[in-house]
């Protein structure tokens, strides 16, 4: 169907503030079809899901079971293999708590993680006595795919990583890893938040067992939404973290029978507007097309990238769009990072993020406090980059002279 960027534009009010928006990895904002759907909801059929027999409960529950298609949709997924979550830190507790990992086995991770794919496998190694490598060698951002092949032993259970570094930008070797896990019949799980709906995504290629994403981000859907992808095989031997109401079939004095999954990590009343709006989000992306958008992105951080060729500027990570999501991380040379990003924003209305963007390990390795991280999404403008450059290229005369 195809969606153009002015018709993308004009569904998101919020950028009729004049705000030049590039902090899109921190979280999108929300296109109108999106939040029309969430207000249809509280309008025409608020009520909860798979309790009540009235007519509004049987829509309410039909709308919310029909966002693990759409959803799945988007990784290349089974609607059961998507487990609702509040977000992609959820999702990756989930994960990390909800196998049966035992005392001695061994988890690798890589130094690229987000803290959220980081400080649940570090729980476990803290109280279950589980043992967490971090791989850190690599180049330009990118982790060492053969570095991590060489870190399996026999005690490991499952290797993690991100598909795009949050703080960096860089597309991780998602595939050569699945390659590596599956001939090490060990699991793989993946970190996708910065991936999915930026660019095509697909789990079976990947060769993952588990992948995490939130909704407002590359799916333009609310905040408080997010799933984990459990793959088939896979879906009996995840633990829910929460149980209790609405996840049962029986109930005696003593233990109950639970549903089956997906439906078991559905326990109390859940956000219902927002996954039944994250199912409109996805819809939202798959209409623009998401090589479209992966097209788009790969265009704008091109044109992005010229800013390494101001002297005061270093740009992180391969200079290669094909290599990175859809961010640039950077510094200006005598300049903190959270002071250039506050004078963008004072002077041009550019939205940025500064600091250790949750990654204080490959920060801390690189020698950095933190970076500026500008970053895209299908519908910012060619123009609003070039008026970021502006803004940045008159930040660094004055700090010249
Ligand atoms: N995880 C989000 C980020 O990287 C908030 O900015």
């Amino acid at each position: 169907m195809g969606r153009s960027v002015d018709e993308v534009r004009s569904d998101i009010p919020f950028l009729d503030t004049g705000v030049i928006y590039l902090d899109n990895a921190a979280t999108t904002p929300t296109p109108e079809p999106v939040v029309e759907a969430m207000v249809e909801y509280y309008h025409e059929y608020s009520a909860n899901i798979g309790r009540g027999l009235h007519r509004s409960a049987r829509r309410a529950t039909e709308a919310f079971e029909s966002s693990r298609e759409k959803i799945a949709r988007t990784i290349g997924a089974k609607s059961e293999e998507i487990a609702y979550t509040k977000n992609a830190t959820e999702a990756l507790n989930l994960a990390a708590r909800g196998l049966d990992l035992e005392r001695g086995d061994k988890i690798i991770a890589t130094i690229f993680e987000h803290h959220s794919n980081l400080i649940p496998w570090q729980r476990l190694e803290e109280k279950g006595g589980i043992e967490l490598e971090i791989v850190q060698e690599g180049s330009d951002c990118i982790v060492d795919s053969s570095a991590i092949e060489d870190a399996i032993d026999n005690s490991t259970k499952l290797v993690t990583m991100p598909y795009v570094s949050n703080a960096f930008g860089t597309r991780q070797p998602v595939k050569e890893v699945g390659e590596i896990a599956e001939d090490n019949d060990i699991l793989f799980s993946v970190d996708a938040s910065q991936a999915v709906g930026h660019m095509p995504v697909d789990v079976d290629e990947i060769g993952c067992d588990l992948l995490a994403a939130p909704g407002h981000k590359g799916l333009l859907g609310p905040q408080g939404t997010g799933f984990l992808y459990i793959k088939e095989e896979l879906l009996d031997e995840v633990e829910p973290i929460l149980s209790g109401g609405g996840i049962v079939e029986d109930v005696e004095k003593h233990g109950c029978e639970f549903v089956d999954p997906p439906q078991i990590f559905d326990a109390g009343t859940p956000n219902i507007p927002g996954i039944i709006g994250l199912g409109r989000a996805a819809e939202y992306v798959l209409e623009i097309g998401l090589e479209e958008i992966e097209k788009r992105e790969q265009k704008l951080v091109e044109r992005m990238l010229r800013i390494g060729e101001l002297e005061e500027v270093e740009v992180y990570g391969p200079k290669l769009p094909e290599e990175l999501g859809g961010v640039v991380s950077f510094n200006l040379e005598g300049m903190d990072s959270h002071e250039v990003s506050s004078v963008l924003d004072e002077v041009a209305k550019v939205a940025t993020r500064s600091g250790h963007h949750c990654a204080i390990p490959p920060m801390r390795d690189l020698g950095l406090e933190g970076t500026v991280r500008a970053s895209v999404h299908y519908y910012n403008l060619e123009e609003e980059v070039d008026q970021f450059m502006e803004a940045l290229t008159d930040i660094a005369e004055e700090l010249a002279g």
